[in-house]
């Protein structure tokens, strides 16, 4: 079976965009691969979090991947810095990773020129890491987004590096997962692009019914259409992007019909929405709610994941010190 495995780091709560960009296609892939899912706390230093702030957030990430539908029993849930191997082959990657080729990173770049005060080795080398998670568990397919794509060839890169460097097949180059249809860029409620955590325009999967209301009643919307069948400007179809994704057919075709013919009502649209948004994120929030305060079960979770995701691990770090010459 082929090894499937993301990461993500624990900055905060879980939103629509997550959910519909990434946990949901995971949820779905649990059956057909060996799936490893981790909470990315390391890369998550660049930026020097509080650690009391760094332990809630871990643990927000592993209830609400868990509330989801990431389920312990089928795939492979763990914590990064609960797998310290990793570390080591990190050290060893480092020594042929090459200056150059960090700092032309486009994620270095920007980080770099947001925090020009913080520009740590760490960052520096964050594809390194990336890679290592990957490499240590012998991925197969690693589903990314846009913005990863360039640390997934970077790690197929290292691969090869290291490959040639000690005229070895060890390493295979792991493939971007790809979701094609199911790729879909989830929208802000404030018109200006992409859901995500720092530009405060998501619905998390926290929020409580009357929030959501309140979040898609106040999303940014036009005068209405003038003329039947228009193209609709983007706020308009951020809604509609929406209601793709959380509402029936039914509901669809009728807010389709009613922007073709002139009649449509925002309000009445977006009463809808809301309530369609919920009966995605109720069932969810409440499982959070059930399971972020059961610290014995997250432990349990988190303990037996390392445990799993430590076998190959450590395996792959004996195997590569010996190629590497320690004996
Ligand atoms: P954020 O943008 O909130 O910081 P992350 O960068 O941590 O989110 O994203 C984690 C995962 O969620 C990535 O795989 C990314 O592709 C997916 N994702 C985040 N926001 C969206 C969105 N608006 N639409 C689709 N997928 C998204
Ligand atoms: N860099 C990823 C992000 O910012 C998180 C991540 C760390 C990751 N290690 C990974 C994703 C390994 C996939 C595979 O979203």
């Amino acid at each position: 079976m082929e090894i499937v495995l993301s990461g993500i780091r624990p900055t905060g709560d879980l939103h629509l965009g997550n959910y519909f960009g990434a946990l949901r296609n995971f949820v779905k892939m649990q059956d057909d691969y060996k799936c490893n899912f981790f909470v990315a706390d390391y890369h998550s230093l660049t930026t020097h979090p509080h650690p009391e702030d760094l332990r809630i957030n871990v643990k927000k990430i592993l209830s609400q991947y868990i509330a989801s539908g990431l389920d312990p029993e089928k795939s492979t849930i763990y914590v990064q810095s609960d797998v310290p191997e990793v570390c080591e082959l990190y050290m060893l990657m480092n020594m042929n990773a090459y200056i150059g080729e960090l700092e032309r990173t486009a994620s270095f770049k920007e980080k770099a020129r947001q925090n020009p005060d913080n520009v740590n080795a760490g960052l520096l080398t964050y594809a390194v890491l990336m890679a290592c998670d990957i490499l240590i568990q012998k991925a197969d397919k690693v589903p990314v987004g846009k913005d990863q794509e360039q640390h997934l060839e970077m790690t197929c890169r290292f691969a090869r590096r290291f490959n040639n460097i000690y005229g070895v097949e060890y390493f295979k180059e792991p493939k971007a997962f790809s979701f094609s249809k199911d790729l879909i860029k989830v929208p802000g409620l404030d018109g200006t692009g992409k859901m995500g955590k720092s530009t405060n325009n998501g619905i998390y999967l926290i929020d409580e019914d009357k929030d959501i209301r309140k979040k898609v009643m106040k999303a940014v919307t036009d005068s209405g259409p003038t003329e039947p069948n228009q193209a609709k400007p983007e706020v308009i179809q951020n809604l509609f992007t929406l209601m793709d994704l959380v509402s029936d057919r039914s509901t669809i075709e009728h807010f389709e019909n009613a922007w073709n013919d002139c009649s449509i009502r925002y309000g009445d649209l977006k009463k809808q929405l809301a309530e369609d948004i919920i009966r995605t994120v109720a069932p969810i929030r409440e499982h959070i709610k059930d399971i972020y305060n059961d610290d014995a079960y997250l432990e349990r979770v988190a303990r037996e994941g390392a445990e799993k995701a430590r076998v190959q691990a450590a395996k792959t770090v004996k195997e590569v010190r010996q190629i590497i010459g320690f004996k």
